[in-house]
């Protein structure tokens, strides 16, 4: 660890090493659906399906991003941001997912990345947030182990072209997402509802991590690996044995399942029992790829969930955000030193937090979203107090920079630290952005 954090007058002040950054997706932002070259992936064939998107939109346009990036570079700068985390379109990339490379689609990613150091800002890059191409699922998807062996050739390709200037390389962005709103509940892309394609979707997108890792570090060793996970921390209503046991099974399949992989303790065996796996899947030395060294953890964290209530009981949440996703930021420390304590990695990044909030009140035309300051501030509160503790969290992306497009909710949540006005596309800082951009300056958190 760099400085130790420490209380000064003014605020609670973080280490100066302390990476501020914002986060955002290819998908979610970029537009340019065809653009180069790029191929079709699972999130522009599942936007077309009726009835997939609540208010029927998709990312066809979205923050057109691929033609305003370098504004967008701008303004992170203006808001004294260090870091920006993206994720890179696998399919601008290599357009059907295996094979041939579309270098257009690279030279995207290239100017991006100069425009970032340029800036003066650390490029983060995520090489898969949820964008499969579509000829890979017409072949399988993540339920097909060929997938993650294509993922790992893919991976390759892009250190390759951009290792040089990216030092810091997330392979998978929410494994448990990836599976599970992908191939059991059919929220998500590609809309599949099968529990056994879930359960072997988990297995291959951690062996796509294992196998990136390993790929990544054979084409440029001097790079910093890691995986981003979310944590939906799961607390019992009561204790009752059926409570407990609801908050054991949904802890296991939904968080313990890929830190315990990651982690070398492998799947967790009473959910594996109760689910009745036989792990076909897993071949021998896919838990040892799976668990190889990373360099951090990305940590994704927005709430926690209340689980085992008996018909009718009372359960006491906090206020929630407009995703109805409740706020409890202690459970963002508590989680912070759960995962210290069992793995140790060597360091942590919280690679998403952030709340969609209604943004309705404006103050000389800016939105006045002083409860997204509030959220940010009290999970930064518990960010701070870790760090206190010499647990090493080396930085904050907040979720997101831009209003964007929210998967299966279009565009109705706003999660932006900065508005985007839905016809013009004209970005205009929210006073959370005014705020995140002092705080990125003195590292004193304060609240105003
Ligand atoms: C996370 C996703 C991100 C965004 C936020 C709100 O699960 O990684 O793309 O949708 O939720």
């Amino acid at each position: 660890m760099s400085a130790s954090a420490s209380t000064t007058a003014a605020g609670r002040r973080f280490p100066d090493r302390f990476l501020w950054g914002t986060a955002t997706s290819a998908y979610q932002i970029e537009g340019a659906a065809d653009a180069e070259g790029k191929g079709e992936s699972i999130w522009d064939r599942f936007c077309t399906i009726p009835g997939t998107i609540t208010d029927g939109s998709d990312g066809r346009t979205a923050c057109d991003h691929y033609h305003r990036y370098a504004d967008d570079v701008a303004l992170m700068r203006r808001l004294n941001l260090g870091a920006y985390r993206f994720s890179i379109a696998w399919t601008r990339v290599m357009p059907t997912g295996r094979g041939p490379v579309n270098q257009a689609g690279l030279d995207f990613y290239d100017r991006l990345v100069d425009e970032l150091l340029g800036a003066g800002i650390t490029p983060f890059a995520t090489l898969y947030h949820w964008d499969l191409p579509q000829a890979l699922e017409d072949l399988g998807g993540w339920p097909a182990r060929a997938t993650a062996e294509a993922f790992a050739e893919y991976a390759a390709v892009a250190v390759e072209r951009l290792g040089d200037r990216v030092g810091a390389w997330t392979t998978m962005n929410e494994p448990f997402v990836i599976a599970n709103l992908g191939y059991l509940t059919g929220e998500h892309a590609p809309g599949r509802t099968n529990l056994a394609d879930a359960v072997a979707a988990s297995h291959h997108v951690l062996l796509g991590h294992g196998l990136a890792n390993a790929a990544i570090r054979a084409t440029r060793p001097d790079v910093e690996v890691g995986i981003t996970l979310n944590f939906t921390p799961v607390t019992a209503v009561g204790s009752s044995p059926f409570a407990l046991d609801r908050q054991r099974v949904t802890n296991e399949y939904e968080n313990l399942w890929y830190s315990e992989a990651i982690g070398g303790k492998g799947y967790p065996a009473f959910t594996v029992e109760r689910l009745g796996w036989d792990q076909r899947e897993v071949q021998p030395g896919d838990m040892e790829l799976i668990s190889a060294p990373i360099d951090f953890l990305g940590v994704n964290f927005y709430t926690r969930k209340m689980v085992g209530a008996i018909d009718g009981e009372r359960v006491e949440r906090g206020d929630h955000t407009t995703m109805g996703w409740e706020i409890h930021p202690e459970a963002l420390g508590n989680l912070l030193r759960t995962l210290h304590e069992d793995y140790k990695f060597p360091r942590i990044y919280i690679t998403e937090n952030g709340a969609a909030m209604p943004d309705t009140d404006r103050v000389e035309g800016l939105v006045a979203d002083r409860d997204r300051i509030d959220y940010i501030a009290d999970h930064l509160g518990q960010v701070l107090d870790a760090i206190d503790e010499g647990i090493p969290v080396a930085g904050y992306f907040a979720w997101s920079l831009l209003d964007n497009f929210e998967w299966a909710h279009g565009y109705g949540p706003k999660f932006g630290l900065v508005e985007v006005d839905p016809v013009t596309l004209e970005r205009t800082p929210k006073q959370s952005a005014i705020w995140y951009s002092e705080l990125a300056r003195t590292g004193e958190l304060r609240v105003p």
